[in-house]
């Protein structure tokens, strides 16, 4: 069986990526828990705690791998406010270099990494990879960074591939222990299931290109998978549909049999809100592939009838939530 090793395993997307591969791969999850839970990880995956940006953390997952996936790193935009400025910048930069790093050095042919669809900002969409980027906020900026970091360290050790992905705004299963720095579609649920009213920044007919995380680790994996040279690419995942937030709590009070009416106020984030998101998936699909298997109905009924109303940690009275793009 390959080996890989899985930066940030214990976390939303990275959990997701590890059960849904476990039998036919060899899978190491490596996670400081910060935001992460190793209950997210089924029998199989084996766990390592511990720091992405440590080197004798990362070597403690194993001296061989065949492919590195990092989740790791400071994963939002809101995360980076006030005391997270520094340890944000430098979590999400030093785990990605050192993760690197360790791949090359272990002899992993491929390294693929979370980049964000953040990077985008108000761009014109469909949003395609060709289009010229300024990143919005400072987590978009460690992205944007990640990619040029991947094209200059290919450039200089083209014998490791390095792919990166764009992913657009995931949802899922395990967002649980991101509280409230978890996808929208998970806290409009935990709210919805208690018959909290969601809040709502603005008038809710900000949009999203909601996907789900099922079709982000079928990209993940197409990329792995492919036979021929990728080298260094950057690729979106997305549905190529969106939905705006409104629509979104019709689909869950409908879900959950319930009627419950959001609170709206005006929207208080101040570095450059994304309104509306629609991706181009056109690369990802001619190249890899890929195309999207879980619509936002059959995605959210899942969700709903697998929600365990125990784990939920936030109420809708928390304001400081993520309702950025991704
Ligand atoms: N969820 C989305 O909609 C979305 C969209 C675009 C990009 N992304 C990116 O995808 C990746 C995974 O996102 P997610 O939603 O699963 O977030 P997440 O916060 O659930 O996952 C990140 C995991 O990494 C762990 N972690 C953080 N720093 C670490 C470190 N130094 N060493 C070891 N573990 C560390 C956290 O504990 C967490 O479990 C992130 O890089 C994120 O920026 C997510």
């Amino acid at each position: 069986m390959k080996k890989i090793l899985v930066t940030g395993g214990a976390g939303f997307i990275g959990s997701n990526f590890c059960n849904l591969n476990k039998d036919e791969y060899d899978i190491v999850a490596l996670d400081n828990l910060f935001l992460g839970d190793a209950e997210n990880l089924e029998s199989g995956v084996g766990f390592v705690q511990g720091d992405a940006c440590n080197i004798e953390d990362l070597a403690q997952c194993g001296s061989k791998f065949d492919f590195v996936v990092h989740f790791a790193g400071t994963s939002s935009a809101p995360m980076f406010a006030d005391d997270g400025f520094v340890e944000g910048y430098v979590n999400s930069i030093q785990s990605f270099c050192q993760s690197l790093e360790f791949a090359r050095k272990v002899g992993a042919k491929k390294f693929l990494y979370a980049s964000t669809s953040s990077l985008y900002g108000n761009n014109p969409m469909p949003l395609v990879e060709t289009q010229s980027v300024t990143p919005p906020n400072h987590y978009a900026v460690t992205k944007f960074c990640y990619e040029h970091c991947a094209r200059i360290y290919h450039q200089v050790y083209p014998e490791i591939e390095i792919i990166g992905f764009r992913f657009m705004s995931v949802y899922g299963p395990h967002e649980e222990s991101k509280g409230r720095y978890a996808n929208m579609i998970s806290q409009f649920i935990w709210d919805i299931a208690r018959d909290l009213p969601p809040v709502i920044y603005g008038d809710g007919e900000q949009f999203r290109d909601f996907t789900n995380v099922v079709d982000v680790v079928q990209g993940i994996k197409l990329a792995l998978e492919a036979d021929e040279k990728l080298g260094n690419k950057v690729y979106n995942i997305g549905t190529g549909e969106c939905c705006s937030f409104n629509d979104i709590l019709k689909e869950i009070n409908a879900a959950l049999g319930k009627n419950i009416e959001p609170i709206y106020i005006s929207n208080p984030v101040k570095e450059g809100y994304v309104r509306g998101q629609h991706a181009d998936i056109s690369k990802i699909s001619n190249e890899l592939g890929y195309k999207p298997t879980v619509d936002l109905q059959t995605g959210i009924s899942h969700q709903v009838r697998h929600l365990d109303v125990s784990k939920i940690k936030e109420t809708s009275s928390d304001l400081i939530r993520d309702q950025y793009a991704s």
